[in-house]
């Protein structure tokens, strides 16, 4: 009797270990990464200045903010970086079917997303806001000037979530790409965007059809941060270190400036 509970209780003691071993989450990701000798970052590319195409030296490049970050994680690791670009509202399967080993695409942690993926510490703060044509600038400046109006925001965003519940009288039409939006915005085919402001300052830099409005909309989480696959927080801890680092001796500040500079060939004027 005795000898059977010993055992009991010692099953369970190996059990709990197993449980916390996991929860403390030397993960699987580590050591794939260590293993191929690379991290394979998700990224939807359609977002300067966080992560677009540009051609550098006639060759279509992927650049941006959280390219720069994903270059400094890879570095500090001592291993390569592969870009895979996908659709955004594909990203965070990709993440939990270990497609890819990291996901970094201006997205803001929020708690749905939480239940989903873990995320690093908040690596760039941003607001989000409504561009509209130019010529539409006195005509919508209120929630209230959408009613009954086509909004548009990208399919699977924190910005569809603001369309649905705080533009709930508009007509919402979600697409995968931001640059389709801004196209269906200048063709007047949407009268209304619902996007991150770094975003719209881009385009409204380069297009002087688009201006921002002076509607304001709410998002809580306040910023983006990277997402790695549940139980990993041993690599969660490093990228946090290198975040830590990256906002410490302004590196972050020069990624977003050098961002902003190359993002000039959307549309053009
Ligand atoms: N910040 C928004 C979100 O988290 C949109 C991000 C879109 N990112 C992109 N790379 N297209 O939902």
């Amino acid at each position: 009797m005795k000898g059977t509970m010993k055992k009991i209780l010692c099953m369970a003691m190996v059990a709990a270990l197993a449980i916390s071993v996991a929860a403390c989450g030397n993960g699987a990701t580590m050591k794939k990464i260590e293993k191929s000798g690379k991290i394979v970052l998700g990224t939807s590319a359609d977002y300067a200045p966080y992560e677009y195409h540009t051609m550098i030296n006639g060759k279509d490049t992927i650049v941006g903010i959280d390219i720069s970050i994903a270059e400094e994680i890879s570095k500090d690791l001592g291993v390569q970086l592969e870009i895979v670009d996908m659709g955004f509202d594909g990203l965070l399967a990709a993440l939990n079917t270990d497609k890819v080993d990291i996901v970094i695409a201006g997205m803001n942690p929020d708690e749905e997303r939480r239940k989903a993926v873990d995320f690093s510490k908040i690596y760039y703060e941003a607001k989000q806001g409504v561009m509209v044509r130019t010529e539409d600038k006195d005509k919508i400046k209120s929630i209230a000037d959408l009613s009954g109006k086509k909004v548009g925001a990208q399919l699977g965003t924190v910005q569809e979530k603001i369309a649905k519940e705080q533009i709930k009288d508009a007509d919402l039409i979600s697409l995968g790409k931001i640059p389709d939006l801004v196209m269906e915005l200048k063709n007047k085919k949407i009268d209304a965007l619902v996007v991150e402001l770094p975003v719209a300052n881009g385009y409204v830099k380069n297009n002087n059809d688009l201006t921002l409005s002076e509607i304001t909309v709410k998002e809580d989480t306040g910023g983006s941060a990277i997402a790695v696959k549940k139980g990993n927080s041993d690599f969660l801890k490093l990228i946090d270190q290198s975040l830590d680092r990256l906002m410490k001796d302004g590196s972050i500040d020069k990624f977003v400036q050098e961002a902003n500079e190359m993002n000039v060939t959307s549309e053009g004027k």
